[in-house]
C-alpha cells in the first residue's frame, strides 16, 4: 500500500509562476482525470481562472483537500456548501491520479470530506461523477432517464461507500461556428411570443435586472431536476451576485448573458449564460439556463439561445460549446451521474 498524507489546501492569493504549488497541481490532476473520463480537454479548467473563483466568499463555503505522496499531489477532494438556514447539503468530488488508484486514497479523501460535512451538520452529501456507458451490466436511474455501467470504478466506489444512485445528466458539445446560425435566429424571432423582449449583456448585470437575476439564480437551485436529492434553496441576493461577478472579472472569463423580459410585468423571467474563455482554443461553457416554471411553454423567444451562442462564439472564436442538461432528453455519452448519501446522524442546526 502506498503511504500518503491528506491536507487542506491554503488557497493562495497569487498564482504560483512555477505552476508547482499544491493548488496548481490539484487543478492539473482534476483536469487529467476529467480528460480521461470525457475523452476531451474541453472541460479543462484554467488554473488562473480557478484561483480567482476559489478566493474566499462570504456567500459560499468551499474547501479543497489534497492527498500527497512525497510532496506530489496524487488525489484531490473538494467540498462545497451553501450558507443560510437551508444549507443542509454538501457537494463533494474526489479525483485520484490513475497511477495511484486502488490504494485507498479516494476512500480516505471521501472520509475526510464526510467528516467535514458531519461537523457542519449536513443532512446529505452529493457527488457528481463522469461516467461512460460500457458493455456489461447497468444500473438504471430511478428517474427512468439513463443508466450507468455497474462495473465502472466510480459506480463501484460510490456503491462501496453507501451512496444511492439518483439521476443522470447529459453533457453535450456543439461545434462552433454553427452554419446558418443567423438565419436560425431570424426564424426564431419571427415565431416568438411578442409578450417577451430579449436583453443581452456581457459580464456585469445592468442594475435594472440585478434583483431579477438574483431570483433566477436562486430558482436554479430548486427548479432544476434533482430526482430524490431535494437540494436546499440556495438564496442569491444582489450583493452576492455582484461579489460573484467581481470574482468572474478577476478570473478573466467573460460571461455572455441573454435574458428574457416579460414585458407586462417588466421582470426578467428567463436567462442563459455562457462562460467564454479568452483563448479561442478553449470551449465555451454554458453556465446556466432557466425559464421560470410559470413561464414555460409560453413561446418565450426561442432565439435567445442561438443568439447567445452567436455572441459567445464571436467573442471567443471558440471551437466548442459544452452544455449540461437534465433528464428530459435522451442520454448520450459522456454523462454525469448524481449520487447522494444521506447523513442520518447529522441534523441541521444541532
Ligand atoms: C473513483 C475514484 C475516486 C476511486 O479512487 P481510489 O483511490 O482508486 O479508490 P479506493 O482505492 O479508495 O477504492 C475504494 C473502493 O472503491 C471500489 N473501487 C474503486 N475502484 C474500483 C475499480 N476500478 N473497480 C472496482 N471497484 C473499485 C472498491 O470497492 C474499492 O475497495 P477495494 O479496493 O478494497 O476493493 C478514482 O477511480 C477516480 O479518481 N476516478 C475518476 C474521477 C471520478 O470518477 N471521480 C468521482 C468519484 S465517484
Amino acid at each position: 500500500m502506498t503511504e500518503f498524507d491528506i491536507a487542506t489546501v491554503e488557497i493562495p492569493r497569487e498564482l504560483d509562476p512555477t505552476g508547482k504549488d499544491e493548488f496548481c497541481q490539484a487543478i492539473a490532476l482534476s483536469n487529467l482525470s476529467d480528460e480521461l473520463a470525457f475523452g476531451t480537454t474541453d472541460t479543462a479548467f484554467d488554473v488562473a481562472e480557478e484561483l480567482a473563483l476559489w478566493q474566499p466568499s462570504e456567500f459560499e463555503r468551499y474547501r479543497m483537500l489534497v492527498a500527497t505522496v512525497d510532496g506530489r499531489v496524487v488525489g484531490r477532494g473538494t467540498y462545497e456548501t451553501t450558507v443560510g438556514e437551508d444549507a443542509d447539503t454538501a457537494w463533494v468530488i474526489v479525483h485520484v491520479h490513475p497511477d495511484f488508484r486502488r490504494n485507498g486514497i479516494g476512500s480516505a479523501l471521501l472520509a475526510e470530506l464526510e467528516t467535514i460535512a458531519r461537523r457542519d451538520n449536513k443532512r446529505q452529501v452529493v457527488m457528481y461523477a463522469p461516467s461512460s456507458l460500457n458493455e456489461g451490466p447497468v444500473l438504471a436511474a430511478p428517474t427512468e432517464f439513463g443508466s450507468v455501467s455497474k462495473n465502472n470504478p466510480e459506480t463501484q466506489f460510490l456503491l462501496a461507500h453507501g451512496f444511492s444512485f439518483e439521476q443522470v445528466e447529459r453533457v453535450s458539445r456543439l461545434a462552433l461556428a454553427v452554419p446558418g446560425l443567423l438565419s436560425l435566429v431570424d426564424d426564431a424571432i419571427d415565431r416568438s411570443n411578442r409578450d417577451y423582449a430579449l436583453h443581452e449583456w456581457v459580464d456585469l448585470c445592468p442594475e435594472r435586472w440585478r434583483e431579477d437575476l438574483a431570483v433566477l439564480y436562486t430558482r436554479m437551485s430548486t427548479d432544476e431536476p434533482s430526482a430524490g436529492l431535494e437540494p436546499p434553496e440556495d438564496v442569491w441576493s444582489v450583493d452576492r451576485l455582484l461579489e460573484y461577478q467581481e470574482r468572474l472579472t478577476e478570473s478573466t472569463l467573460s460571461m455572455v448573458y441573454a435574458a428574457v423580459e416579460h414585458v407586462d410585468t417588466g421582470t426578467v423571467v428567463a436567462y442563459t449564460a455562457l462562460a467564454v474563455p479568452r483563448e479561442p482554443s478553449r470551449a465555451v461553457n454554458q453556465a446556466g439556463t432557466l425559464v421560470l416554471q410559470e413561464h414555460r411553454g409560453s413561446r418565450i423567444p426561442a432565439y435567445w439561445l442561438p443568439r447567445s451562442v452567436e455572441a459567445g462564439s464571436a467573442l471567443a472564436c471558440s471551437n466548442g460549446c459544452d452544455t449540461r442538461s437534465g433528464p428530459t432528453t435522451r442520454p448520450r455519452e459522456p454523462q454525469l451521474a448524481h449520487a447522494g448519501k444521506t447523513h442520518r446522524n447529522a441534523s441541521r442546526g444541532s
